[in-house]
Order: C-alpha cells, then sequence, then structure tokens
C-alpha cells in the first residue's frame, strides 16, 4: 500500500465485514456526508470507483461473500445502493452523487462477465433513489482500457439527473461530450493541478501548461500541488 512518507508498505490480509460492521459502516458515510455539508460543502459524491470500498462490493472478484451483499447483481449492488439511499436520506439526495469507472483496473481490480449487466441494474436503482449525479471515469488517458461507449450511452440512458465525465479531457473533447448529450458536466483532474487557473484559461482560451511533475504525485507536502504559476503572472514573470 502506497504511503506518503514511507511509499510502498505491506499490509495485512483483508477481511470479510461482517453484518455489525456493514451496519457501522453504512452509518460512517451518513456522519462523513453531514461533517462535509457542516463544513460548507455543497455535497458529497460516494466513492463508488477504482477499487476503493463500495466498488469492492459491486466486483464478484473482491466480493466473495454468502450473505444478502455477495452472490447475484442485485446483492452485489445492495451496499452500494443502501449506502447511497442512506446518504440521500440524510443531506438530501440533490447533494448526493457517486463516482463510479465501470471497466477500471486501478488497484487492481479486474474486468468480470457482468460488467455491463451491473453498470445497467446499478443505474437503474440510483436513478430511483433520485441522486443528483453519476460521475464516470475513464482513465484510458492513464492506460487503462476505455470505458466502451456503449455503457457511458447505458448509464445516460438510464440516469436522468447529470452525468460527469473525467479522464484526458481538454476543451474540444470536453465539449463535445456535452454537446452529444452523452455528459452534462466534465471533471478535470491533472489539468488543475499545473493549471490553477483552469477556468480562466478554458474561458479566455488561453494555453493550458504542460509543465506536469508527475514525479511529485502522491507526495506528502505542497510541492507539486500549488506551486504552479497562474497564466497571468507567468506572462508578467516571463
Ligand atoms: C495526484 C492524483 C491523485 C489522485 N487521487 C485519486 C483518488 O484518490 N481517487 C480517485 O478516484 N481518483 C484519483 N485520481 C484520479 C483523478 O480523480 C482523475 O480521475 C484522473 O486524474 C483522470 O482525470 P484527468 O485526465 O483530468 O487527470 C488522482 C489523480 C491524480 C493526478
Amino acid at each position: 500500500m502506497w504511503t506518503d512518507s514511507k511509499q510502498l508498505q505491506d499490509f495485512i490480509v483483508p477481511k470479510a465485514m461482517t453484518a455489525e460492521d456493514i451496519l457501522l459502516t453504512k452509518n460512517e458515510f451518513v456522519i462523513a456526508a453531514k461533517n462535509a455539508l457542516v463544513a460548507g460543502f455543497d455535497g458529497v459524491e460516494l466513492h463508488g470507483a477504482n477499487g476503493y470500498l463500495l466498488e469492492e462490493f459491486l466486483s464478484p472478484f473482491s466480493n466473495t461473500r454468502t450473505d444478502n451483499y455477495g452472490g447475484s447483481i442485485e446483492d452485489r449492488c445492495r451496499f452500494v445502493l443502501e449506502v447511497t439511499t442512506a446518504v440521500a436520506a440524510a443531506i438530501g439526495k440533490d447533494k448526493t452523487g457517486i463516482r463510479l469507472s465501470p471497466y477500471g483496473v486501478a488497484s487492481d481490480m479486474p474486468h468480470y462477465p457482468e460488467i455491463d449487466a451491473t453498470c445497467e441494474y446499478l443505474s437503474k436503482e440510483l436513478n430511483k433513489i433520485g441522486i443528483a449525479h453519476i460521475h464516470l471515469v475513464d482513465h484510458s488517458a492513464m492506460g487503462a482500457p476505455a470505458v466502451p461507449l456503449e455503457i457511458k450511452s447505458l448509464i445516460r440512458k438510464n440516469f436522468t439527473n447529470s452525468i460527469i465525465h473525467c479522464g484526458g479531457f481538454d476543451k474540444e473533447k470536453a465539449e463535445a461530450d456535452i454537446e452529444s448529450g452523452l455528459a452534462n458536466l466534465i471533471a478535470f483532474g491533472r489539468p488543475f493541478i499545473n493549471n490553477p487557473d483552469l477556468v480562466e484559461r478554458l474561458a479566455n482560451n488561453w494555453p493550458l501548461s504542460t509543465d506536469l511533475h508527475m514525479d511529485l504525485f502522491y507526495a506528502a507536502d505542497e510541492k507539486g500541488y500549488t506551486d504552479y504559476p497562474l497564466y497571468q503572472e507567468k506572462l508578467i514573470t516571463v
């Protein structure tokens, strides 16, 4: 496991959550969501992507449970849907979203035959709960397999509220996905790190910086995170 200060560290073999752990964890999501709102956040995005806990329930590789939280698609989606329902009830469905990464391989999550069927069921159920958004991650720009267009279209068809796409976007690609109706919003990750004024740059058609220090990602201090110049500043100092 990667740690900020000691890099890769060994970790213990995880054990399956008990029924009590599941209840407690659901409650922790609710408490965290409420705390986020008290702290001034506009809303909360549940992390159902990239091999984190919620996605571990979705995949039959990581979820080998024999109770009603594992096995069939409905049972593997149960924890995600219960957490989403509980958080939406606590802070409002209009303030609740979820991030998903079908076909993602982050955290060594293998592909499984029922990915499409899982997305079909999950997106319809999330739509019934009525949360504000689904945020779909496509890390193909970072070397992962692409999220098939059919999956993006299927989720679009099943989910009425906002869809966010993320991964390898520039202004042109972002506008194309929004204009096609496939997404309502685009999220930017890495460009926001080396372009702290990304919004202004996009709005004014200013060039984006290509100077990005990936060796400083996942580090423990501000270097490579908060020390990139603004476009205007750069003009002044050149
Ligand atoms: C330094 C760094 C840290 C990240 N940490 C996380 C993370 O903790 N969880 C997550 O789901 N994605 C994480 N991501 C992925 C981003 O959220 C985003 O999906 C990815 O960078 C693709 O978007 P981009 O091409 O606009 O950068 C991280 C990305 C970077 C560059």
